[in-house]
């Protein structure tokens, strides 16, 4: 999966990232959101782009959040107001607030949260670069804010049947597609 995404050109991330930011954007619970997080895309890799949701939520007037990597290896989340002059680059490379304007938004706030998959099955359980870090993230979330809605993006292919799951995944409510969006139950 990591290969074939890393395959993509840049015009076909770009391409179906702007399908599935339009899915996105028509989603009720999306428009409803006045604090929606989101993951910052790394460019080298083939991930679904988030650069433009981001900046189109900021012009709409949502609040948006972003992951940091905190010491031992947690996501913090902290608050961005403007794409061009707050990242910079962090853990493994992707971009991060500015440690200078670091600062954890508070859980319960989130009240929709896009993720980053290597990997989803038809019940919105999801496969990561093995660390883990969004099974916790998500846990705690939704342990601050039972409501919250966790909104998988992936290319097409990125989807199958089933994945092997452990007791610590969680599964997004939401999975968007260039083709398709699931609701798995
Ligand atoms: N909520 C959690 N609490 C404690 N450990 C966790 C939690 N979620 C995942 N882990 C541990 O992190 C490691 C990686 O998890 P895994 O689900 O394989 O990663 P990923 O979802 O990133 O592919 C595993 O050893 C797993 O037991
Ligand atoms: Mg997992």
């Amino acid at each position: 999966m990591i290969s074939l995404r890393a395959r993509l050109s840049r015009e076909e991330v770009l391409g179906a990232s702007e399908r599935i930011q339009e899915k996105l954007f028509d989603l009720p619970e999306f428009v409803a959101a006045r604090v929606v997080s989101s993951y910052v895309a790394k460019k080298e890799n083939g991930e679904v782009e988030t650069e433009g949701l981001i900046r189109e939520s900021l012009k709409m007037g949502k609040r948006v959040v972003v992951p940091f990597v905190q010491g031992a290896g947690e996501l913090s989340f902290c608050e961005l107001k403007d794409y061009d002059s707050e990242l910079e680059p962090g853990a493994f490379g992707i971009l991060e607030p500015k440690s200078s304007n670091r600062r954890e938004f508070p859980l319960r706030e989130i009240e929709l949260m896009v993720v980053p998959g290597v990997a989803f099955d038809l019940d919105g359980y999801r496969l990561g670069y093995g660390r883990g870090y969004y099974d916790r993230a998500l846990r705690r979330v939704s342990s601050e804010n039972p409501k919250a809605l966790f909104v998988g993006l992936a290319h097409d292919f990125q989807v199958l049947d089933e994945l092997p799951r452990g007791k610590a995944d969680v599964p997004v409510d939401v999975i968007i597609t260039e083709k398709r969006m699931i609701f798995p139950k």
